[in-house]
């Protein structure tokens, strides 16, 4: 394993006095985790360091052609110290979106480590009001200096942190949807199963006219027939019908999320019937008016579990259930909660606990 360098800042942030104000990734800490890559060197030099400005040449080739990805996930001042959640899966879900945009696979190893040093030094970041977490948000861009569209030879990963509440404003309060049949983020054979910068471009112009209609995210269908239900801006869907608990299957159009596997996972260990597979949205539409639907909600890492109430579809409004947090939503949401901050048994060992 390479050694990671540190290198100290001489003045540090003034830390958010009021933690029940955080938002989502509006406040970033001290420092951050770096690494370059070269196709001759492989990753090196890889750093602790203090987070500021990158520069890069007007040319550099990810501003031009999105060769560029994120993950998403959270360290938790748990019941017992600072634990992360399942943060291999996400490092091996970079090296997946890495495969398809012709990005070379993470250092994995490297990039915990990494990690783990990062979190070590800005472990006093992590809030401690209830619901809080440290965000992390690890990200590879392409870095050659060049016009052609090609792979670039040279990347940059890089590791920055933020101190978050609840990703709504709502908390856990059900959020409104609007489902989009007109605009699309992802077909089958694209990039949508990774987390490319550029899925979120394609989502962000429905995303704004949604807003503006007082809805919180859009509700994606599938590109070829806009009939089946693919994810949410943020998060993977879920709905209770007839008390099965249905999600749509891996198609390759939307990501695999690991609050979904976790849901799927948690919910059969409770009892649950848990169903992956095609759900039309004329389906939704309908069990949500005729009470065979009685919840809905999203699941990913900002998001954690968010219950649904309401579905618009052009002028068709649904209300979920009675338009509150369903019974089994709550419990989801305690039982995945419970595990990432400590509280409850893990037993599918997801949690990492980290030993400073
Ligand atoms: N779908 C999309 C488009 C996302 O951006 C996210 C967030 O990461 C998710 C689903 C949920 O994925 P995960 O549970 O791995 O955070
Ligand atoms: C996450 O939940 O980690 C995400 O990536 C969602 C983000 C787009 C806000």
């Amino acid at each position: 394993m390479q050694e990671i360098k540190f290198i100290k800042r001489e003045v540090l942030k003034e830390k958010p006095t009021d933690q029940t104000k955080l938002g989502f990734g509006k406040i970033f800490t001290d420092y951050m985790f770096t690494m370059l890559y070269s196709t001759e060197k492989g990753w090196y030099d890889p750093q602790v360091r203090p987070y500021e400005n990158f520069s890069f040449d007007p040319a550099t080739t990810f501003i031009h052609y999105g060769q560029a990805f994120f993950e998403g996930m959270k360290a938790y001042n748990a019941v017992d110290g600072v634990r992360l959640y399942r943060p291999c899966d996400n490092f091996a879900r970079a090296s997946r979106s890495a495969e398809r945009l012709s990005m070379p696979a993470l250092d994995e190893e490297l990039a915990l480590e990494g990690l783990k040093k990062l979190i070590e030094v800005e472990k006093d970041w992590i809030p401690t009001a209830p619901g809080t977490s440290l965000y992390i948000r690890p990200t590879m861009v392409a870095t050659d200096v060049f016009l052609g569209v090609h792979a670039s030879h040279t990347y940059l990963f890089f590791i920055i942190l933020s101190p978050v509440g609840a990703y709504y404003a709502e908390g856990l309060k059900p959020v409104k949807i609007y489902v989009e049949d007109e605009y699309v983020r992802a077909a089958r054979g694209g990039i949508g199963f990774t987390k490319a910068a550029a899925n979120y471009a394609a989502s962000i112009y429905a995303g704004e006219h949604a807003a503006q209609k007082g809805y919180s995210q859009v509700l994606w269908l599938d590109a070829v027939e806009r009939k089946y239900i693919e994810e949410v801006g943020a998060m993977n869907m879920f709905f209770v019908i007839d008390n099965t608990i249905v999600t749509p299957p891996l198609r390759g159009s939307i990501l695999p999320g690991i609050t979904r596997d976790s849901v799927i996972k948690l919910g059969r260990k409770l009892g649950y019937t848990v169903e992956e597979r095609l759900i039309s949205i004329d389906e939704v539409m309908e069990t949500a008016k005729n009470g065979h639907m009685t919840e809905a909600f999203g699941s990913g890492t900002a998001a954690v579990i968010s219950p649904v109430g309401e579905f618009c579809l052009g002028e068709d409004k649904v209300q979920v259930g009675d338009g509150s947090i369903g019974k089994i939503s709550q419990q989801l949401y305690d039982t995945l909660t419970g595990i990432q901050y400590g509280k409850l048994e893990d037993p599918f060992g997801w949690s990492m606990k980290l030993d400073f």
